[in-house]
C-alpha cells in the first residue's frame, strides 16, 4: 500500500504498535520485523518504577480481552532513550510519556515537561499519555482547568524545544474511552486552541459491560479488546466530527481483524494501532490490517 503522510511525517503503512507493550524501547527492532508502520514505545516517566503489585494483568480469553493494572512500570526515561538510540530501525518511533506514581497530580506537569525535553530529540512524535486508569487521579487531567492548564505548559515548553533544535516533533495526546459528549467537546477544542498535531483514541476502559460473569473480569484495571472495541470507535468518530480534519486522529481500541481496522478509518483515523489484537491473533495481524487498509482505499479511489 502507499505510504501515509500526516503530522508531517511519512508513515510505511498505517499500522503500528499502541503503547504499553515495549515500556523500555527494547524490543524495537525485533518489533519492526512485524511490519509496523511504526512504533509507540512507553509510557515512560521520569524516574523508574515498578509499577503495581503482581498479578497485575489478566487475559480474558473467552471476550479476547485484556485487564490490566500495570501501573507505568518501566525503567524511567534516560533507560528508554538509550535504547531508541541504539535501534536500527528507521520508521517513526512515537515516545509516549507519563508522570510518576509519586509525582502529585497537581505537579503532573513537571513529570510531563522533564520527559519532554528528554525524548524531544529522539522521538518521531511525542504521545501525552493522560488516560491510563492505573495511576491515581491521572484521568482527572482530561477535564476542565486542569486539561488547559496543563496543555498550555507543555505546548510553550514544546515550541521553545522546536526553536531551540531547529526541528518540529509532532505532539499527540492520548485519551480514555470513558468520556463524556462535554469532555469530548471540550478536548477537542483544546486540541485546536493549543495546536496539538494528533490524537490517540483510546486507552483502556473502566467499563465491564460483556465481561462481567467472566473469570477475572471483576478485576480492578483497564479493559482492552473486542469489549472496547465499538465505544472506542464511537469516541474516535465523535472526535472526529468535531475536529474536522485539524488533528490527526489515531484509532485503537479492539482492532482483531483488517475488518474493525478499517472501521477506524472510517470513523476518522488516518493511522491505528494494536495491543490486544496482537496477542490473540498472532503477528499475522499487521499485514491483515495494513491490505484491508490498503484495499478500502483503491476500492473509494476506484469509485
Ligand atoms: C498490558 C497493557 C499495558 C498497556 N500499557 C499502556 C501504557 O503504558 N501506555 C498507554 O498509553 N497505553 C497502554 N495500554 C493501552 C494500549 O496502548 C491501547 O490503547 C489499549 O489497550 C486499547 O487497544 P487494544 O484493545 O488493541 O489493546 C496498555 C494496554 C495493555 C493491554
Amino acid at each position: 500500500m502507499q505510504p501515509t503522510d500526516c503530522m508531517g511525517l511519512q508513515f510505511a503503512n498505517p499500522v503500528g504498535l499502541a503503547a504499553g507493550l515495549d515500556k523500555n524501547g527494547e524490543y524495537i527492532d525485533a518489533l519492526a520485523e512485524l511490519g509496523f508502520g511504526f512504533i509507540e514505545v512507553g509510557t515512560v516517566t521520569p524516574k523508574p518504577q515498578a509499577g503495581n503489585d503482581k498479578p497485575r494483568l489478566f487475559r480474558l480469553k473467552q471476550a479476547d480481552a485484556i485487564i490490566n493494572r500495570m501501573g507505568f512500570n518501566n525503567h524511567g526515561v534516560d533507560y528508554l532513550i538509550d535504547n531508541v538510540q541504539r535501534c536500527k530501525y528507521k520508521g517513526n518511533i512515537g515516545i509516549n510519556i507519563g508522570k510518576n506514581a509519586a509525582t502529585p497530580v497537581e505537579q503532573a506537569a513537571d513529570d510531563y515537561v522533564y520527559c519532554l525535553e528528554r525524548v524531544y530529540p529522539h522521538a518521531s512524535y511525542i504521545t501525552v499519555n493522560i488516560s491510563s486508569p492505573n495511576t491515581k487521579n491521572l484521568r482527572d487531567l482530561q477535564s476542565g482547568e486542569a486539561l488547559t492548564a496543563l496543555l498550555y505548559t507543555i505546548k510553550n515548553r514544546h515550541s521553545q524545544l522546536a526553536s531551540e533544535y531547529g526541528f518540529y516533533v509532532p505532539l499527540v495526546l492520548k485519551v480514555a474511552p470513558d468520556l463524556e459528549p462535554e469532555q469530548i467537546d471540550y478536548i477537542a477544542k483544546q486540541l485546536i486552541d493549543f495546536e496539538i498535531d494528533g490524537l490517540i483514541a483510546t486507552n483502556t476502559t473502566l467499563k465491564r459491560t460483556g465481561v462481567e460473569d467472566l473469570p477475572d473480569g471483576d478485576q480492578a484495571g483497564g479493559l482492552s479488546g473486542r469489549p472496547v472495541s465499538h465505544t472506542s470507535t464511537q469516541i474516535l468518530h465523535q472526535f472526529a466530527e468535531q475536529l474536522e480534519d485539524k488533528v490527526t486522529l489515531i484509532g485503537v481500541g479492539g482492532i482483531d481483524s483488517g475488518e474493525k481496522a478499517v472501521k477506524k478509518i472510517k470513523a476518522g483515523a488516518e493511522l491505528v494501532q494494536l495491543y490486544t489484537g496482537l496477542i490473540y491473533r498472532g503477528p499475522g495481524l499487521v499485514q491483515s490490517c495494513v491490505q484491508a487498509i490498503g484495499g478500502y482505499y483503491d476500492a473509494i479511489e476506484g469509485q
